[in-house]
């Protein structure tokens, strides 16, 4: 594989682009590409994006944008982590019926008609989005196309890494020239011989498909990295991190999701986590008593002594593999500016990915020539 400067960058594109999590995993596949333009609506993220890449997202809503609005960049490679609420119980599993799949379907609706189409695909969602209606209609407007698809389902814990972030990943590369009506055929029927596979098609091993093939070349790492080496013990004394007694003995009948630094794994942190929802929205850390395991149920009022504190945006952000500036001689590390709130930096962190498992696929997957 050779992405030396004698080749041109690969052009891409990043939709529904938050903090950037797609952005800076190209930049760790190091694979020779750039972004020229990202769209997402949310301003704070889109302020986080600028601080970082200097380059002002696009915020009208992708739902309407239109054809010159993607032409114009003649990009060749698409970077995509639509919305998830459709595919979860929490938005009710509405699917192509939800508002908020509208940016994704719209897209999908103008991609074969675009003057300058991608050669190349990455999308991210939620577990379940494999399910769904969005997907199947992915598949068949990029199969239709002439893209060869991989889809899998992979969590960074198959990387070494102690954070459980089970996501689907769809990688898609152009193969066949339907301009020609025998391949447009021929993949058509192909196809639909794939969706007939349904969820059989999705791969749930690292490493899959070409990055199988690339034995020797694809680290398993099946080593897990200590959590320990995420913590950093000087937010333990930060006050606004530290969960309240009032919201822990509210909460009667649940079991806490706490772990030590000695733990193996974290689970998903999403966009409630550092909320007063505790339950469900990612792993609180204990920094007391030690020898003591409780997980709260039926008696929160036990929990009170262990020092139970929200991971800081720092530690989070880490889990999930983003540059940061004293890490990293990378040019874009991620650095929050100062007018975020520390829940407003976790929110957008929930809502992101895990840099590290985007570029194992960017670099194993979409490109691996
Ligand atoms: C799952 S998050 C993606 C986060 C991103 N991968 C990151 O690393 O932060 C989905 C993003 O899509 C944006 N979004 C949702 N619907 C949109 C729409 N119709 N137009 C533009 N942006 C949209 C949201 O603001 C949110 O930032």
């Amino acid at each position: 594989m050779d992405h030396s400067d004698t080749k041109k960058s690969i052009v891409c594109l990043e939709f529904f682009s938050g903090i950037g999590g797609l952005h800076y995993g190209l930049q760790e596949s190091g694979i020779h590409g750039h972004v020229v333009m990202s769209f997402d609506m949310n301003e704070n993220a889109n302020s986080v994006y600028e601080y970082n890449f200097k380059m002002r997202p696009n915020n009208k809503a992708i739902d309407y944008l239109e054809p010159v609005d993607i032409d114009t960049y003649q990009a060749t490679c698409w970077l995509l982590s639509p919305p998830c609420q459709p595919y979860t119980r929490g938005g009710k599993y509405l699917d192509d019926e939800d508002p908020r799949a509208r940016g994704l379907i719209h897209l999908l609706g103008l991609l074969p008609k675009l003057k300058h189409k991608p050669t190349h695909l990455l999308l991210e969602n939620v577990m379940n989005f494999e399910n769904s209606r969005s997907r199947s209609l992915l598949v068949e407007t990029l199969g239709n196309m002439g893209f060869k698809i991989y889809e899998c389902l992979l969590s960074p814990v198959q990387a070494g890494i102690p954070n459980n972030r089970l996501r689907y990943y769809l990688v898609a590369v152009k193969t066949d020239d339907t301009t020609n009506a025998a391949v447009a055929n021929e993949c058509k029927r192909r196809t639909e011989e794939y969706l007939q596979r349904g969820r059989d098609a999705v791969f749930t091993e690292w490493p899959f498909g070409p990055a199988a093939d690339q034995s020797s070349a694809v680290a398993k790492d099946t080593a897990t990295i200590p959590l320990e080496s995420y913590i950093d013990h000087t937010f333990d004394g930060v006050a606004s991190l530290y969960v309240s007694a009032a919201d822990i003995v509210k909460r009667k009948n649940f079991e806490f999701d706490i772990v030590q630094p000695s733990s193996e794994r974290t689970s998903t942190f999403t966009k409630a986590y550092g909320s007063k929802h505790l339950i469900g929205a990612g792993s609180l850390l204990q920094t007391k008593h030690m020898d003591v395991r409780e997980n709260g149920f039926g008696a929160p009022e036990k929990l009170l002594d262990l020092g139970l504190r929200f991971f800081s945006p720092k530690e989070v952000a880490l889990l999930h593999h983003f540059p940061l500036g004293s890490q990293t001689n990378k040019p874009y590390v991620l650095e929050f500016p100062e007018n975020l709130t520390q829940r407003q930096q976790l929110q957008l962190l929930g809502n992101s990915l895990n840099v590290h498992m985007v570029a194992l696929l960017i670099k194993h997957v979409l490109f691996t020539n």
